[in-house]
């Protein structure tokens, strides 16, 4: 297993009091397994990859990333771990608007201590897998929304994590892209054992995935 969550348990403070959200939530992602995430709005599905990629703490349970139970890591190791093994695709894109696209698809692999060449060289790659290299020195908000989400997904994979978690990654595109892009996403998974979990209302997207879960009343269950 890749990951491996076991009775993981979140709640935040209110006004009102504890507002419970995740209930003992188990689940386990094996090396290239593609899971997809489904539930009502606020049922706690972003709470979820926010945990599960160590950007926020549960109030109980345990949480192992490639075998490493998180809660005894210091910080600086979480944040080793994130940038090696995690990619995440955000609900809204989050790209810098004030860098390039090259430039946010750089960003993180100097952060993992990669040459200027070999970064490079990979930001080429991807933008030529979704053709979108033309667009190499646009800012983001000099590109369309769907180009936006594209470049989201390819700053996840930038690093070659082992481990995406994506958060409504074809929310904003129309049919024939969110295909070109489950495409892409399947054959990374399939290409460099990387698992992918995928919230997603869409579907195609789900029925592309191996396994469908949802979350009802805090917990994760398998979809219908
Ligand atoms: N920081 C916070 N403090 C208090 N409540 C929060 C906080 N963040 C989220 N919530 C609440 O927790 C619940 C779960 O939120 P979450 O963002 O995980 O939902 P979601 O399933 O991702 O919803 P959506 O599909 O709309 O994105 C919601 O009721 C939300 O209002
Ligand atoms: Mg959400």
């Amino acid at each position: 297993m890749i990951l491996k969550a076991e009775n993981i348990c979140k709640s935040y403070p209110t006004s009102a009091g504890p507002l419970e959200v995740l209930r003992d939530v188990s689940l386990s992602l094996k090396e290239g397994e593609l899971i997809s995430v489904a539930g009502p709005s606020g049922c706690g599905k972003s709470t979820l990859l926010n945990i599960l990629g160590t950007l926020d703490q549960p109030d109980k349970g345990t949480l192992e990333i490639t075998g490493k139970n998180v809660a005894l890591l210091d910080d600086e190791s979480i944040s080793r771990l994130r940038s090696e093994s995690i990619g995440f695709v955000f609900q809204f894109h989050h790209l810098l608007p004030e860098f390039t696209i090259a430039e946010n698809l750089m960003i993180p692999q100097r952060l993992l201590g990669r040459s200027e060449k070999t970064a490079t060289d990979r930001v080429t790659e991807l933008l030529s897998k979704v053709n979108l290299l033309p667009r190499y020195n646009h800012r983001p908000n000099a590109i369309s929304g769907g180009e936006r989400q594209r470049v989201a997904v390819l700053r996840a994979l930038v690093n070659e994590p082992g481990i995406v978690l994506a958060d409504e990654p074809t929310g904003n595109l129309d049919v024939e892209t969110a295909r070109q892009l489950m495409e892409m996403i399947q054959n990374l998974a399939k290409d460099f054992n990387q698992a992918f979990l995928i919230v997603t209302h869409n579907p195609d997207v789900a029925a592309l995935c191996e396994r469908n879960l949802t979350i009802n009343e805090g917990t994760v269950i398998p979809a219908p």
